[in-house]
């Protein structure tokens, strides 16, 4: 298992990941300022995660794993990654927004650590609420 930045030549594999989790929000922007990285296995990517990192702050816009790959440990060892990552560049805080009827990916990120900041309401395009959750990183080891 390798996690790595993304390259250039990586969008078409990242593209086929988008399109197996079927999230419906649309094709993600993976060009800077936003960064993004990947999860390698067996020569192949499963899954990726892009950010946005404005020391003290980072905002993760999408995790995601390969659908058939769910569910195996994988899209916890991204998010050590993109913590460790984050702990090492200043980052303080990291934030993120996500549906609030997705009831998986609320316990991933709880059993992350992230805690529910506040409900917004109507917003995403279909009019569902999205939760805005933070993980607080400074000051640990
Ligand atoms: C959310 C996502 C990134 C999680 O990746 P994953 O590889 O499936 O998750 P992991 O196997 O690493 O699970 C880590 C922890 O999350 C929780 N979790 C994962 N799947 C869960 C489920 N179906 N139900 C409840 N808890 C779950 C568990 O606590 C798990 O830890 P444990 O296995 O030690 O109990 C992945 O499922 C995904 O790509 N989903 C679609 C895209 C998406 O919704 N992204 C998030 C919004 S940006």
């Amino acid at each position: 298992m390798n996690v790595r930045k993304m390259r250039s030549d990586d969008v078409p594999m990242l593209r086929c990941i988008e399109q197996s989790v079927l999230t419906g929000r649309g094709r993600l922007d993976f060009s800077p300022p936003r960064e993004v990285f990947v999860l390698e296995s067996e020569g192949t990517i499963v899954g990726y995660v892009a950010m946005h990192v404005m020391v003290p702050e980072a905002e993760i816009l999408d995790i995601s794993v390969r659908r058939q790959k769910q569910g195996n440990g994988l899209g916890k060892t991204l998010m050590k990654n993109v913590v460790a990552h984050c702990r090492q560049r200043g980052v303080e805080t990291i934030h993120l927004e996500t549906a609030a009827g997705d009831d998986h990916a609320l316990a991933f990120f709880r059993s992350m650590g992230f805690s529910t900041i506040r409900r917004r309401q109507g917003y995403y395009e279909d009019a569902g609420d999205a939760l805005a959750m933070a993980l607080d990183i400074g000051g640990e080891p």
